[in-house]
């Protein structure tokens, strides 16, 4: 398949208003954290009693996974009924790709429905900013995730999540709270379009340090010039950092030997109890799943205290809520709204 090389001026209209969402790098600093407040609004709603919201009645929505996905397929769909719209989702494996039909072609035969906004994965990094060149005007394109590229939903449910924990709470966060944090991604850097997600957001936010720390095998080759210390040992890199964000290893797109053994990757990058207990008290772990028990960490610290993994999992239908609502032209409900957060 040819893709296109990413253009981030591609998802702003002439505005400056988001039209689709295709990486975190470039987005403008208000505009990013517009998208956490009104992911905070939509938050709010959710945790109340009715959880649901007519705004996007009458809409649709297409679901278009080429990969697979438990968290952000199912978060995506669930976000777009809470708002009210119709979702479809493509089962891409019984659909008529698998005859061959090309990407433009399904795009174009899914817009022939009037759908209002294509929620896409894809293994190969440039998909989704190949269906934003070639939409309809007024159809949206989100990205879910294409190879290597970029997860610009997970970057900002990991940023709503760190800000909720260390800016402030519900209701009243503060953006500030980046510019004293060390951030630590530990892991399988080179394959993760996570890491160069929420890379861009934390740079974006202002954040104090944001170091990654893998074996020289996982890092990619001038990774530094994102703005990022680079650490081969996890001693060091975990040192006085007060959020941890774990990297799955991704065995699916290893074509190579990157590493000596998954048993070896534990013992040296994995994060135990006994690592734990030496971070920070306050220090927050995260991953954006699935995980890979007892490779990158420990089942019992994948669901301790000191984890927010699952704070994540809900917090990704609030902020696909949000991305949602804001393209469509459809925001939250004015009684939801906290006063804009401290910036
Ligand atoms: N974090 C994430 O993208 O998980 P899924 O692959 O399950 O969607």
């Amino acid at each position: 398949m040819k893709t296109t090389e990413p253009n981030p001026g591609l998802q702003l209209d002439a505005r400056g208003r988001l039209c689709h969402l295709l990486t975190l790098d470039g987005l403008p600093r208000e505009l990013l954290i517009d998208i956490l407040d009104e992911a905070e609004a939509h938050d709010k709603v959710l945790r109340g009693q009715d959880k649901k919201q007519g705004t996007l009645s009458g809409r649709t929505i297409v679901n278009l996974f080429f990969e697979p996905s438990t968290r952000t397929r199912t978060t995506f769909e669930l976000a777009a009924k809470r708002l009210s719209a119709d979702v479809l989702n493509l089962q891409v494996s019984a659909s008529s790709t698998s005859k061959g039909e090309t990407l433009f072609d399904t795009l174009k035969t899914l817009e022939a429905m009037q759908a209002d906004m294509f929620v896409v994965r894809h293994e190969a990094s440039g998909a989704a900013h190949f269906f934003a060149e070639h939409a309809a005007p007024g159809v949206a394109i989100l990205n879910a995730g294409d190879g290597r590229h970029a997860h610009p939903t997970q970057g900002l449910l990991d940023l709503f999540t760190i800000r909720r924990y260390k800016g402030g709470g519900v209701g009243g966060p503060s953006n500030d709270c980046f510019k004293k944090l060390t951030v630590a991604i530990v892991g399988d850097v080179l394959h993760s379009r996570v890491a160069r997600s929420d890379i861009h957001g934390l740079r974006i936010l202002g954040t104090k340090e944001i170091r990654v720390v893998a074996p020289p095998t996982l890092v990619p080759a001038g990774i530094e010039a994102m703005g990022v210390k680079v650490f081969h040992e996890l001693e060091s890199g975990l040192d006085g950092a007060d959020v941890v964000i774990l990297l799955r290893l991704q065995k699916e797109r290893m074509m190579g030997a990157f590493l000596p053994s998954l048993a070896e990757f534990h013992r040296d990058f994995g994060l135990t109890r006994a690592r734990l207990a030496k971070l920070k008290p306050e220090a927050i772990v995260m991953h954006p799943g699935p995980i890979n028990r007892g490779v990158e960490i420990e089942g019992d610290v994948a669901y301790g205290p000191r984890s927010l993994i699952l704070n994540q999992v809900s917090h990704g239908i609030a902020v696909r809520m949000a991305v949602m609502s804001m393209i469509l032209g459809a925001p939250a409900p004015a009684e939801a709204r906290s006063p804009r957060s401290r910036r």
